[in-house]
C-alpha cells in the first residue's frame, strides 16, 4: 500500500511517499481502509522528533482517520467489517490502518467521512478540556488561546453551546472572522494587543474563569495575570514553546489552579466517557450547534504541504489528507 514515510527526522521536506506492506489486524484490532486522514499539530512534532511519542525511522506519522472496517482480529466482537468508523490509531498517513477496536468509533450515517476524520482529536480534546477537566456552563467565562483552530473552533463552540461567555485570542484580523463566526463574543489579535489586558477591560478587571492553553510559553504568565479568582487555566499543548516553570506559591493570592489535559488518557483508559462524549457531540453537530471547519484537503502524497501549512500559522479549522 501506500504510505507516507520519513527515514529521518526533520522539515516537512522528509515526508515521502513509499510503498509499504499493508498491516495485518492482531487480536483485539481491526483493519480499516482509510477514506480520510486527519492532520494534528502533534503530527508536526512527531515528524521532527519532539513530540512526547518518538518516531522509530523509517516511519510514517498520524493519528486518525475515518474510513471503513475491512477486516478484525480474534476477539474482535462489536466492531464489524463493513462499519463506517473513525478511529484514533498511529501510522494513519497510509492507505489502510489498524487499530485496537474499542478505539474506533461507529461513524454515524450523517457524518461524513471528511468530517469523521476532523472530529475524535480535536473535538473531544475541545470538549474534555472544557467538561471534564472543568465545569463550563452557564454563567462562567472562557478564553480560548488560537481561536481559529482546530481546537481552538470546536472551543469556542462546545463553550457557546454550554451557555459560557467566550473569548477568543488569533493572530490575524481574517482568523478574528471565523472565530467570531463560530460565536465567541469578543475576539482579541494577540500579534496586535495585549491580551490579558483586553480581557481585563472586557470583564470589568475580573478576569476569566477559564483559559484553555495550547500556545505555552507566549500566553501562560499573561494568561494568569487575567485569570479570575479561582480560575482555572488548562494546558494542553505549546505550539509556541513550554512555558517557563511556575512556581506554585504565586496560584494562591487568586486560589487558581493549572492543570494538564492528554487525550490519551480518556482514550486509553476510559473508552466508556470516550464514546458517551462522541455521541454528545454528533448530537450537536447533528442539531447544528457544532459545525467542523475543515479549510483545506490534500492528496496523501502532499503531506508536506499540508505539514508547511500547519507550522505556518496561517491554517485555520482542521486540515485533511485523502489517500
Ligand atoms: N493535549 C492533547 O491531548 C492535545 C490534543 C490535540 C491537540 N493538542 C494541542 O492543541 C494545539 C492545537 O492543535 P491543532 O491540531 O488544533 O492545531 P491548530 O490550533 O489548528 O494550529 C496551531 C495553532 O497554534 C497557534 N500558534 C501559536 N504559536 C504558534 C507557533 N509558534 N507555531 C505554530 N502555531 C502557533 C496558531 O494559531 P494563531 O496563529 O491564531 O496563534 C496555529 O494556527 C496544539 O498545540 C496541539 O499540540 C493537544
Amino acid at each position: 500500500m501506500k504510505a507516507i514515510v520519513f527515514a529521518q527526522t526533520g522539515g516537512p521536506d522528509v515526508l515521502a511517499l513509499a510503498d509499504v506492506p499493508k498491516p495485518e489486524p492482531r487480536a483485539g484490532w481491526v483493519l480499516i481502509k482509510n477514506h480520510a486522514i486527519g492532520v494534528n499539530f502533534a503530527d508536526t512534532r512527531f515528524r521532527q522528533g519532539t513530540y512526547t511519542v518518538k518516531p522509530k525511522p523509517p516511519d510514517t506519522p498520524g493519528m486518525e482517520v475515518a474510513g471503513v472496517v475491512e477486516a478484525v482480529g480474534d476477539g474482535v466482537t462489536d466492531v464489524r467489517p463493513g462499519m463506517r468508523v473513525a478511529a484514533f490509531t498511529s501510522r494513519a498517513y497510509a492507505e489502510y490502518c489498524v487499530s485496537p477496536a474499542f478505539m474506533a468509533i461507529p461513524l454515524p450515517e450523517s457524518v461524513s467521512f471528511v468530517d469523521g476524520a476532523a472530529f475524535l482529536i480535536q473535538v473531544l480534546t475541545a470538549y474534555h478540556a472544557l467538561h471534564t477537566m472543568d465545569t463550563t456552563g452557564p454563567g462562567k467565562s472562557v478564553l480560548v488561546h488560537a481561536a481559529a483552530g482546530g481546537v481552538g473552533l470546536a472551543a469556542v463552540q462546545l463553550a457557546k453551546a454550554a451557555g459560557a461567555r467566550v473569548f477568543g485570542t488569533v493572530s490575524s484580523d481574517a482568523k478574528a472572522g471565523l472565530a467570531k463566526e463560530a460565536g465567541a463574543d469578543a475576539v482579541i489579535n494577540y500579534a496586535k494587543d495585549k491580551f490579558a489586558d483586553e480581557v481585563l477591560r472586557l470583564t470589568g478587571d475580573r478576569g476569566v474563569d477559564l483559559i484553555l492553553d495550547a500556545v505555552g510559553k507566549p500566553t501562560f504568565e499573561e494568561g494568569l495575570r487575567c485569570l479570575a479568582p479561582f480560575g482555572h487555566i488548562v494546558t494542553y499543548g505549546r505550539a509556541g514553546g513550554a512555558p517557563d516553570p511556575l512556581t506554585i506559591s504565586a496560584l494562591s493570592p487568586k486560589s487558581q489552579k493549572v492543570s494538564a489535559f492528554s487525550l490519551p488518557t480518556l482514550t486509553r483508559g476510559f473508552p466508556d466517557k470516550t464514546r458517551e462524549s462522541a455521541e454528545r457531540c454528533f448530537a450537536l453537530m447533528r442539531e447544528g450547534r457544532l459545525k467542523l471547519h475543515i479549510s483545506k484537503t490534500y492528496p496523501l502524497a502532499q503531506a508536506a504541504e499540508a505539514h508547511r501549512h500547519l507550522e505556518s500559522r496561517e491554517s485555520t479549522g482542521k486540515l485533511i489528507l485523502l489517500p
